[in-house]
């Protein structure tokens, strides 16, 4: 009986507070919250609806992180008269009328130190009524990625790290690591600074294979000032040391020439031929030069390439026989045709020259 009766009373009591906050505010200030890039200007909106008492003043106050304290910086008279409590003239404009109960105000300019809760206060002769409007300042971020060049290795490591500096609100930082979604993963962390912006930066780990070597990623920053996501492309560089090695001839007809090619990164600083059972040879760089029609070059060739992170070798067999004089023959058949095409074009287009003068 005892509790019932309290519940009662708790609801009669809610209901009499209810009414009396209808009551209070019979007389509204409207203003809604409002968001602006950082530099823009801002319309804060304070309208008083239902009431049919003049205002006597208007008077507009803002906290922001800096001055938590409520600091007024604008008064408006019955007369529309104002009176800037701050030296703060070029930042804001009254662009209401006292008369029709606006007390709009905008605002220009606005960096991140104007950020906060800003307050319209309305004074009649006998009462008050105040209404608050959050205005978030919104920093597009800056963004930048970066990394280094990684010694390959088994250890899982940061391989690039995507950072969006000062942006308000955070602003969205994630990786599209498209075939490497499998082998690489992602940390992301945020910090707030005192002036409300906040950097982002996100991490992709992984250990340095030489299959990422030169594989490219992508960072993308998203933020509600930015029209489009930001993309910032980062292609991994993994150092490693001669893997694959191959000789090969340079050029398929001609078979004079051969080429070392190795799998290595960087490029390799030296490369050293040797003939087994070796007379002299001629190379150069990752070049090696063997003279067609002699038998004496017929051999086995190494070929050892290095960086500084070590070295490997590839082979070359040659057995030259007559048989190859035929190719020779060949080729130079196809030569002198091509040569006779080139001329027999040349003097065409010549003699069409001359028709035409
Ligand atoms: C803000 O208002 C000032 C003064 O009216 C004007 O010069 C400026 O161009 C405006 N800025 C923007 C971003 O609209
Ligand atoms: C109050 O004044 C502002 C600025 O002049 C205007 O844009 C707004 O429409 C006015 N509000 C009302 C309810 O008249
Ligand atoms: C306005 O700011 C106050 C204080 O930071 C907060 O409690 C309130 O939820 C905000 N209102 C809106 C609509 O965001
Ligand atoms: C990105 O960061 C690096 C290292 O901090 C710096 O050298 C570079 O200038 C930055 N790039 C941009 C576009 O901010
Ligand atoms: C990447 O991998 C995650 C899980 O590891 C998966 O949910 C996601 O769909 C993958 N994205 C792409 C583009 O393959
Ligand atoms: C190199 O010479 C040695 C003996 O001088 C011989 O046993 C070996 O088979 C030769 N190797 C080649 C590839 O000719
Ligand atoms: C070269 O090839 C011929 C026949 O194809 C073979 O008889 C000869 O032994 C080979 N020479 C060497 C050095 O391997």
């Amino acid at each position: 009986m005892h509790l019932l009766l309290w519940r009662r009373n708790v609801f009669d009591l809610f209901f009499s507070l209810f009414f009396f906050y209808l009551k209070c505010n019979s007389i509204t200030a409207v203003g809604h919250d409002v968001s602006v890039k950082k530099g823009g200007n801002i319309t804060l909106f304070c309208h008083l609806i239902e009431t049919e008492e003049n205002l006597i003043h208007i008077i507009w106050q803002k906290q922001t992180r800096e001055t938590p304290k409520p600091e007024t910086f604008l008064i408006v008279d019955k007369d529309g008269k104002t009176e800037n409590k701050n030296d703060l003239l070029d930042k804001f404009k009254f662009t209401g009328n006292i008369k029709e109960k606006n007390g709009s105000v905008q605002l220009l300019g606005m960096t991140l130190q104007d950020d906060g809760i800003y307050t319209c206060i309305s004074i009649f002769p006998n009462g008050k009524t105040q209404t608050d409007i959050n205005v978030t300042v919104r920093v597009p971020p800056v963004g930048n990625v970066t990394g280094k060049t990684h010694v390959w290795g088994h250890s899982d490591i940061i391989l690039a790290s995507c950072v969006a500096s000062h942006g308000r609100p955070a602003a969205e930082v994630f990786w599209r690591l498209g075939a490497l979604n499998d082998s690489l993963r992602t940390e992301t962390s945020s910090t707030e600074h005192t002036d409300g912006s906040v950097t982002s930066v996100s991490h992709t780990l992984g250990a340095p294979s030489k299959d990422l070597n030169q594989k490219k990623i992508q960072c993308v920053i998203k933020h509600s000032t930015l029209t489009k996501e930001l993309e910032l492309d980062y292609i991994i560089n993994v150092h490693y040391p001669p893997d694959l090695v191959v000789i090969s001839p340079d050029d398929p007809t001609q078979t004079q020439e051969y080429l070392c090619s190795v799998d290595c990164n960087p490029a390799p600083t030296s490369y050293i031929w040797i003939k087994l059972n070796g007379s002299t040879l001629r190379s150069e760089g990752n070049k090696l030069f063997i003279p067609k029609s002699s038998t004496d070059s017929n051999g086995v060739y190494i070929c050892t390439a290095s960086n500084q992170y070590g070295s490997a070798s590839g082979f070359l067999y040659v057995n030259n026989t007559g048989s190859t004089d035929d190719c020779w023959l060949l080729f130079g058949l196809v030569f002198s045709c091509a040569v006779l095409w080139i001329s027999l074009a040349y003097i065409l287009s010549s003699g069409r020259k001359m028709h035409r003068v």
